[in-house]
């Protein structure tokens, strides 16, 4: 593996290096002492080590930096590479010198129980925990399994605008800016929209950004800045989309079991559902068997509710992978959604649960191809008909059936994390209340 523009080793590489004597730079995480040894944990990023100093085995200055040098201190530490014998494949380091580069004082995380609020407001310091490394590596590794996923398959990324003249999902949680002095323009709630002309040029497009919304209430599974990424396909019908949004979900979930087991450890992630997503299809259930699943259970609904988290989980019980909900009621769906011709009450839309109680991963449809029928649904869901007037080109010039999804980020990844809240898989949150650091 290339190292990059250091010219010292990096932890990671240190399993290859047994035997030889190295020098790093990186962070004191840990420090235990009993006397005559100490044993420093250090951390650089690629991963950490444990450096062994004994007292009679280094000159009196490195035995004296090993004693002062206090967690989140920056240190050069060099030291000879031995197997732990104990734990095969990891390694230790014999260390023979070490400079404190810049002491820490006062590190405001120390292992007592701080509350979430405390952390939030030091998130730039959380970051550093191994909690917090190694969730940004799984979304990291997420984030280049989607885009690999995409270009192998033949897909071109089209990037969307941020600022936009009109609502995609709605106008409840629309961020509003000002962009001339006169007119106003919206933070983006999807890259879709966009996507649909996209898709008549390129056939198979996927966008990847941050998406606005201006969510009201406090929940662990909402952010108001989060990241999605959004597939169109061209001559693509609903039984098509639900076969994609599965093939990618394995996709991406084997790329996790594959390169992060790791993370998923130290995260004490148990692997057995994410496995099981692997092996086995994703169950296929239509929104009026969904209400008769939950009246089951004792759910108060009826036709035409939409399904709130508890009844998300409630679906998902008893499965170990994902479940796919479809055929929702037309009344509770984005105005694009393209009715099912069989049953006009519903539309060709998917909602993928993830299980465990983690919710809504994916939304997504078939869309209206139809000029008049979508114009009609325009009107229906009282939508200014001249922002929509090129979009509606697109069933205009040439009109073909499409369809796509969008895919939280941050829910997935918090799905492979096994961590409930979102505010842990993106770097800094933005949620209601709270936009510091
Ligand atoms: O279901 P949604 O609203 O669908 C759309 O925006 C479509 N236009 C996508 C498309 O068809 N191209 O959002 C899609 C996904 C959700 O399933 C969820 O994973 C995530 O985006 N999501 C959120 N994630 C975090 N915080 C929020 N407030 C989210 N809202 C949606
Ligand atoms: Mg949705």
């Amino acid at each position: 593996m290339p190292t990059g523009p250091s010219a010292l080793p990096s932890i990671a590489s240190l399993p290859a290096r047994v035997g030889e004597t190295v020098t790093l730079e990186g962070w004191l995480y840990n420090k235990r002492d009993s006397g005559k040894i100490r044993f420093l944990v250090f951390r650089d990023g690629s991963g950490y080590v444990q450096g062994v100093v004994v007292k009679k085995e280094v000159p009196e200055e490195v035995w004296a930096a090993s004693g002062a040098v206090t967690q989140e201190s920056t240190v050069r530490v060099t030291g000879v590479v031995r197997s732990d014998p104990r734990q095969p494949g990891v390694v230790e380091l014999g260390v023979t010198d070490l400079s404190v580069l810049s002491l820490c004082h006062d590190w405001p995380i120390t292992p007592k129980e701080h509350g979430v609020d405390f952390l939030m407001s030091q998130r730039h310091l959380w970051l550093r925990s191994a909690r917090q490394v190694a969730v940004l590596k799984v979304r990291s590794e997420v984030e280049s399994a989607i885009h690999d996923f995409y270009y192998s398959r033949g897909y071109t990324r089209v990037d969307s605008p941020i600022l936009t003249p009109a609502a995609c999902e709605g106008t409840s949680n629309l961020f509003e800016t000002q962009y001339t002095e006169d007119e106003k323009a919206y933070l983006s709630q999807s890259g879709q929209l966009y996507l649909e002309p996209a898709a008549a040029a390129l056939g198979k497009v996927y966008c990847f950004g941050p998406t606005f919304r201006a969510e009201k209430s406090k929940t662990r599974r909402h952010l108001r800045e989060f990241w999605m990424v959004e597939p169109e396909v061209a001559f693509l019908e609903i039984d098509g989309l639900m076969d994609l949004a599965e093939e990618f979900v394995k996709e991406l979930t084997g790329r996790i079991l594959d390169r992060r087991r790791e993370e998923l450890k130290r995260l004490e992630r148990d692997p057995a559902v994410l496995e099981a997503t692997c092996a086995k299809p994703f169950p296929r259930i239509d929104y009026r068997d969904a209400i008769e699943i939950l009246k089951g259970k004792g759910f108060p609904v009826s036709f035409g509710d939409d399904l709130g988290g508890d009844e998300e989980t409630a679906l998902t019980e008893g499965f170990d992978t994902p479940v796919m909900v479809t055929r929702y009621p037309i009344s509770i769906k984005a105005f694009y959604m393209q009715p099912d011709p069989k049953d006009p009450e519903v539309v060709l839309g998917l909602d993928m649960l993830a299980p465990e109680g983690y919710g809504e991963i994916i939304g997504g449809s078939q869309r209206i191809h139809d000029h008049d029928l979508l114009l009609s649904r325009i009107e229906q869901h009282q939508l200014p008909l001249e922002a929509f007037q090129w979009y509606l080109d697109v069933r205009k010039y040439g009109t073909f059936p499409h369809s796509g999804f969008g895919m939280g980020l941050e829910r997935f990844t918090a799905w492979m994390c096994g961590v409930p809240h979102l505010r842990e898989c993106i770097p800094y949150p933005r949620m209601l209340y709270r936009i510091y650091p």
